[in-house]
């Protein structure tokens, strides 16, 4: 058997939270169980934000309560402060992320904080969660360029990341939440933060928006990372940050994984399903760069049937 590499599933959080209609929560939930059914086991569910900055995640504590639970199947929440943690515990939530922007302006438009504020925040989140055992990842978001800053230094997201996982961070996720990065600066980031730190507390967290997903994981492979987020059908993007839309697809990931001799525990095959439950309930026609490929196994189904 391959080695292990492990997938979070963040469509239902950095998927929909772009998604201009209300996706009823018996849809989302939906979309989840035809995940786990493909062998999807890490879920970014929601987040707890302010309702009237992201409509779509109105419904968290309805949706982390009617989550299905299942032996191996783990839920992720993101919070932005401590209120949407306060909010996250009352709803079990027993595994947050706080987000942090590498760049003073993203932090002022995403979370109305600067970037020193935002520090300070994730700090006092983190602090909790330590306290209160509840796990916690830290996402250092626009890592690989800002879309209003532009460039962000190498040393800049090694330093943050490095505050972060001081403050208590058992999980730093490098995020390249507009797709500007490419294969030899994630490689820089990760090769840097390699060296201190177990690979096992690092994931990568990539938009395909330049078509550089597969590149920047595979370059993130080999440096040592095995943890990566990505999202079903394409689903994505941050509404505060112009040029996020398009997760690195969760159906394009898995299939290269796998292809590599990876073991992921997720069928590609099924995945096609929860890519047509996404569809469905965002009214859209998603799917990654492999969707193609699935459409011409199921003629090829139909034909010989
Ligand atoms: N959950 C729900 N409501 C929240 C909240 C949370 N986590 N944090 C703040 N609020 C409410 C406050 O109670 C207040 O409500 P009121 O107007 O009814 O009194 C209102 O939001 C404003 O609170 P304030 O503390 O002044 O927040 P803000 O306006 O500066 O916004 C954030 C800060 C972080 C709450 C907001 O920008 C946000 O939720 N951003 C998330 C963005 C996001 O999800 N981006 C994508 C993920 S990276
Ligand atoms: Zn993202």
């Amino acid at each position: 058997m391959g080695e292990r590499l492990y997938v979070n599933e963040v469509g239902l959080r950095d998927g929909l939270q772009i998604h201009p209609h209300f996706v009823p929560t018996g849809d989302k939930l939906l979309l989840i169980e035809a995940l786990i059914d493909a062998g999807v086991e890490s879920f970014e569910a929601t987040s707890f934000v302010s309702p009237k900055a992201v409509p779509q995640m109105a419904d968290a504590g309805d949706l982390f309560v009617r989550l299905p639970q299942r032996e191996r199947v783990a839920y992720h929440a993101l919070v932005p402060n401590e209120r949407g943690y306060d909010r996250a515990l009352g709803s079990g939530v027993t595994s947050i992320a706080v987000v942090l922007a590498a760049s003073d302006t993203l932090n002022r438009k995403n979370i109305n904080m600067t970037l020193e504020e935002a520090v300070l925040v994730c700090t006092a989140v983190l602090g909790r969660a330590n306290t209160d055992g509840v796990a916690a990842r830290a996402y250092v978001s626009a890592a690989c360029g800002c879309p209003y800053e532009g460039h962000v230094e190498t040393e800049t997201v090694i330093e943050l990341a490095e505050r972060m996982f001081d403050a208590g961070a058992q999980d730093v996720a490098i995020a390249d939440s507009i797709g500007a990065g490419n294969p030899a600066q994630i490689g820089s980031i990760f090769g840097a933060l390699a060296k201190k730190h177990d690979t096992d507390r690092l994931s990568g967290h990539f938009h395909d928006t330049r078509a550089m997903g597969l590149a920047m994981t595979w370059a993130s492979i080999a440096e040592g990372i095995r943890r990566f987020d990505s999202s079903i059908g394409g689903l994505g993007g941050c509404p505060f940050a112009p040029g996020a839309s398009g997760n690195l697809a969760t159906e394009d990931l898995v299939y290269m994984l796998n292809q590599a001799g990876f073991e992921t525990g997720i069928d590609v095959d099924k995945l096609r399903a929860a890519v047509s439950v996404a569809s469905q309930i965002t009214s859209q026609h998603l799917g990654g760069r492999i969707t193609d490929y699935f459409e011409s196994q199921e003629q090829r189904a139909v034909a010989s049937a």
